[in-house]
């Protein structure tokens, strides 16, 4: 991505290298901070397209995902001003002169999250119009349970050669809405456009993500009314126009997880500074069966390999709190070294096993039938030049590459820089030999 692209992002540094080179079996030791949440941080800065007043996000990971979307917010006519915040960013988002025609189609492809443009450009212009956004490569991810919800609140929705074009000239309206799976997308999308429908918003069957309730959260310190917080049913009084609001970005559980698995694969100890355990759901004591150890401390998590072998777990992905399919890629990689069998069903996207033949040419044992993998465990991974297929298969293959013998080069790196903030200078000052030659 070109570095003139991100105007609006002055602190992304196009990475110069397009290959990692990992030598790998070293324990990583040390001290990793963890980031604010990827998938919460990009809703949040969308909220802020909600209100004429600022919005400050502290706690924001520098992400290529961030850069992309602070570019889209800054061509839709907003300011944004960054300023450095511990280890993370901080930025001030003041969208008092929207233009919503201004859109960038080539970057609303980009991502996944360019969706919620659609909720909250209706919500306070009465009037979007974008591509059908971007995303990963891991299954079908429709849009119709954000569409369905937005006609039910009144919008008229088109869909011509790839364009949405929605408007609610009049506003958007309360209404109760029933989305058939707890779509994360959806229940963001809809809830950013209810807190300035008119009257009562119930979204039931909501997504229950931790991402979600921080959302809601940075919405009632805006002056919105939202309770339900952390369950299926979110009712909102919506209508009241928004105040500016301070929030800091929840902490990364994806990220928490992956490195807790790369602490145990290395046979390393990991101190995961702002890592929070209870974000993890079903995870947290699932990979703590298979031998991964957790345990909180002060500011943040200790991880580290239980005493004795890696065991073989089986598992299932689900909606919050079930096992996240976001961190079923490094799980799979923890498990393709461990003692015995494990299984591991995928039900959220249905083509979200890519990163198992890369993991196959380090050596991995790992069939495929539809929805399910099954791993038997080998004694070690191989290093091998593998490319990363999505954002999560990237950090699989990243804590790969530092439990294999050998070497390890890993391309497709966008995938990698759009979820992870410095993730190599991070693992390096961990310990890890992993470099980026230019
Ligand atoms: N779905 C539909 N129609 C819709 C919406 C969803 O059929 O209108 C289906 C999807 O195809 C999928 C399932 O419902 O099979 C769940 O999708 P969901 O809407 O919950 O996912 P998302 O909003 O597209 C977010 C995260 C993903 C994460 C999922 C599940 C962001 C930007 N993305 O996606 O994160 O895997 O929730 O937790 O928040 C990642 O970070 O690598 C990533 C892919």
């Amino acid at each position: 991505m070109s570095s003139s692209l991100l105007a609006a992002a002055p602190w992304w540094r196009p990475n110069t290298g397009d290959t990692l080179v990992i030598r790998g079996g070293r324990p990583l030791v040390g001290s990793y901070p963890i980031s604010g949440a990827k998938n919460a941080v990009l809703p949040l800065m969308v909220s802020a397209l909600l209100t004429p007043h600022l919005v400050t996000l502290r706690n924001v990971p520098a992400t290529l995902d961030v850069a992309v979307l602070a570019t889209l917010l800054q061509h839709l006519g907003s300011e944004m001003h960054w300023s450095a915040n511990g280890a993370g960013l901080a930025v001030t988002i003041c969208a008092d002169r929207l233009q919503p025609a201004r859109i960038d189609p080539d970057l609303v492809t980009r991502m996944r999250a360019s969706v919620l443009l659609l909720g909250a450009l209706l919500a306070r212009c009465g009037e979007a119009r974008l591509p059908l956004p971007g995303g990963d490569a891991i299954g079908r991810r429709g849009i119709d349970f954000h569409i369905a919800g937005l006609r039910a609140m009144g919008a008229t929705v088109e869909l011509d050669g790839g364009m949405i074009h929605a408007t609610a000239r009049d506003g958007l309206s309360g209404a109760d809405i029933l989305l058939p799976l707890p779509s994360v997308g959806a229940t963001e999308n809809l809830l950013l456009a209810a807190v300035l429908a008119r009257g009562t918003t119930t979204i039931r069957n909501a997504a229950r993500e931790p991402e979600i309730a921080d959302l809601a959260a940075c919405l009632i310190a805006m002056g919105a009314k939202i309770t339900g917080l952390g369950s299926h049913v979110l009712t909102i009084e919506g209508g009241a126009p928004l105040a500016g609001a301070v929030h800091t970005v929840l902490p990364d559980r994806i990220e928490l997880g992956t490195l807790a698995c790369a602490a145990a694969l290395t046979d390393g100890r990991l101190f995961l500074r702002h890592g929070r355990l209870d974000l993890l759901g079903a995870a947290g004591a699932l990979l703590g069966t298979a031998g991964v150890e957790m345990h909180e401390v002060d500011g943040g998590v200790m991880a580290s390999r239980a005493k004795g072998d890696l065991s073989g777990v089986d598992f299932t992905t689900g909606p919050y709190p079930a096992f996240a399919t976001d961190l079923q890629a490094p799980a799979m990689t923890l498990l393709a070294t461990a003692t015995g069998a494990s299984t591991i069903t995928e039900t959220i996207f249905e083509q979200r096993f890519r990163h198992a033949d890369e993991l196959r040419k380090m050596g991995a044992n790992i069939a495929v039938r539809g929805r399910t993998a099954l791993i038997r465990g080998v004694d070690r991974l191989q290093g091998a030049s593998v490319t990363c297929t999505d954002v999560r298969a990237a950090a699989a293959l990243v804590i790969a590459g530092l439990a294999a013998s050998g070497e390890t080069e890993l391309a497709g790196l966008d995938h990698l820089d759009r979820g992870y903030d410095r993730m190599a200078e991070k693992l390096a000052a961990c310990g890890a030999n992993i470099t980026r030659p230019s």
